[in-house]
């Protein structure tokens, strides 16, 4: 039986199990000296040398990028991020969602609704929409295949790995104009580190095919809101869905809310599952006692 830490903005005491782990919260934590895990969500300033029994700090997210600067972690800690077939099956539902939505013209059919005009046109063939996903790891790589299992023409942008399935594969910040330059849907699944931070700004969106579509469900902070908006106006983009953004919640009074061509969710596109999360954990616990690598463990350097 270890101790766990539970340190979380999102109010999962209730639902979260880690068996016959004994857990504390961070309202109640007791002598941190005692604690081996630490399993958290959100922005804790952790003093790492109260935590000398720490093994490791498990994120409730797929994101890192809550926990800050990593190169503070002690070297024997591991920080783990969370990988679960759940959270990466609602990720695929949530792009599918949106590039339908944008590929069969629903923002344009919804508003000829709204003016009561019986209207068609014909949209064009699932290959002839080239969908850029950026970012090919657990979620983006899923969602790539799901994608051109349903014939859309797919390429992947990532720093070292290659899509299989006849995706093409652009590697490289060096790739990236040419990435961006074939690209009519893009879909963000990076994770927030120095170099993503701001990549969706004015320069790459001009990169994108004329009157392309955003999808961001990866982190607020990898793109330029104002930039975004200054791009929806001109048209160079025709709508964006945005899961993700700069400040969360979303302001009261944002242009967002209630702009036409933006589809606004709250940071939803894939929530993390209790069950799988207590799993997880457990059965991550399970390894490093017994001194196997963590699944999800995070590359610190990398910072995802
Ligand atoms: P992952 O498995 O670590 O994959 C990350 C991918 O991004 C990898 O393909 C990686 O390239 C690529 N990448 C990282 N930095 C890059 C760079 N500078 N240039 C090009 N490619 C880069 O992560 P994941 O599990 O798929 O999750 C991705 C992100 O989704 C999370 O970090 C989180 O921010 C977000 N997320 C959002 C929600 C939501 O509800 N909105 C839910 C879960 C996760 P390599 O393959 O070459 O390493
Ligand atoms: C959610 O945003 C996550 O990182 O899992």
């Amino acid at each position: 039986m270890s101790t766990i830490l539970l340190m979380s903005t999102m109010d999962l005491r209730d639902d979260l199990s880690f068996g016959s782990h004994e857990v504390r919260t961070w309202l109640d934590a007791g002598d941190p000296a005692e604690v081996e895990y630490i399993v958290v969500w959100g922005a804790f300033a952790l003093d790492y040398d109260t935590l000398p029994k720490l093994k490791a700090i498990f994120s409730l997210g797929a994101g890192v990028d809550h926990l800050g600067d990593l190169s503070g972690v002690p070297d024997g800690v591991a920080v783990v991020r969370f990988v679960d077939p759940l959270l990466t099956e609602e990720m695929t539902s949530y792009v599918i969602l949106n590039v339908l939505r944008f590929h069969r013209e629903d923002p344009w059919y919804r508003d000829r609704q709204a003016a009561g005009e019986w209207e068609q046109i014909i949209p064009p063939a699932a290959g002839d929409v080239r969908i850029g996903v950026a970012g090919a790891g657990e979620l983006g790589s899923a969602a790539a295949k799901a994608l051109f299992d349903l014939g859309y023409d797919v390429a992947v942008w990532s720093r070292s790995r290659r899509s299989s399935e006849g995706m093409q594969s652009f590697i490289g910040r060096g790739a990236l104009p040419d990435f961006l330059g074939r690209t009519k849907i893009l879909v963000n699944l990076l994770p927030l580190t120095d170099e993503t931070r701001g990549i969706w700004c004015a320069e790459t969106f001009t990169m994108l095919e004329d009157g392309a579509y955003v999808i961001n469900a990866g982190r607020g902070a990898s793109l330029v809101e104002a930039d975004l908006l200054a791009c929806l106006e001109s048209g160079r983009v025709a709508g964006a869905a945005l899961d993700v953004f700069e400040q969360e919640p979303l302001p009261e009074g944002h242009a967002f809310w209630t702009h036409p061509r933006v589809f606004v969710t709250p940071h939803a596109a894939s929530l993390s599952n209790p069950v799988s999360i207590g799993d997880h954990v457990m059965r991550n616990i399970v390894r490093i006692e017994r001194g196997a690598g963590p699944i999800g463990l995070v590359d610190r350097e990398r910072g995802y």
